[in-house]
């Protein structure tokens, strides 16, 4: 992703309807669960959720994984230790040890066939809980604005093809979708 893509979310964390509602569901979902949590974010960027995570759990331990050294040299000072430049198609994690895996408009950044390896990964990584936000549409005018608005995405498919691909990977978490 560009720089200046980072330096755009990081101006917007804290005032835009996106991030403060992150925000909220996150801290409602969070505060449902007394134990220490161990959660992942697949794609994390400089950490914004993970920072939010951490505000709503102390106790909680967070990881981070993105493939961009730009943004985890440049994560939240709270959250920098936690969080490792990697790629999403291969998890240096033991099977089955998070909590929560998410992954947030970032699955469909790599080919078609990688997709289904990064599905792979979530499931194997995580336990119950697990969330991915991918790039799709329902129709052809859907279609149309996400390719015209599209910066680095290669896998934008129909939602329907998508879980197809969820299954395909025995992908068994939530899932939603970003339309343009
Ligand atoms: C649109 S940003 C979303 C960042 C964050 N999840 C959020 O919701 O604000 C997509 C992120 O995916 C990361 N990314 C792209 N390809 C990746 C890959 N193969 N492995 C890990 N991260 C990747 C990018 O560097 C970028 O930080």
């Amino acid at each position: 992703m560009h720089q200046e893509c980072f330096h755009v979310i990081e101006d917007q964390a804290d005032r835009h309807w996106f991030f403060r509602g992150r925000e909220a569901i996150v801290r409602s979902f969070l505060a449902r669960r007394g134990r220490r949590l161990r959660v992942l974010d697949v794609g994390c960027g400089k950490g914004f959720f993970l920072h939010d995570v951490k505000a709503a759990l102390p106790n909680s331990s967070v990881t981070g994984i993105d493939i961009a050294r730009y943004a985890i040299e440049n994560a939240m000072d709270d959250i920098k230790p936690f969080v490792i430049v990697c790629d999403c198609r291969a998890l240096p994690y033991a099977d089955h040890v998070f909590d929560f895996v998410l992954s947030i408009t970032t699955i469909h950044n790599v080919h078609y066939s990688d997709c289904k390896k990064a599905l792979q990964e979530i499931e194997r990584v995580g336990k119950k809980h697990k969330f991915v936000v991918v790039d799709a549409y329902r129709n052809e005018e859907e279609k149309e604005r996400l390719y015209k608005w599209n910066l680095t995405a290669q896998t934008m498919m129909h939602v329907d093809d998508w879980k197809e691909l969820f299954k395909e990977a025995g992908y068994t978490g939530d899932y939603y979708w970003f339309i343009a």
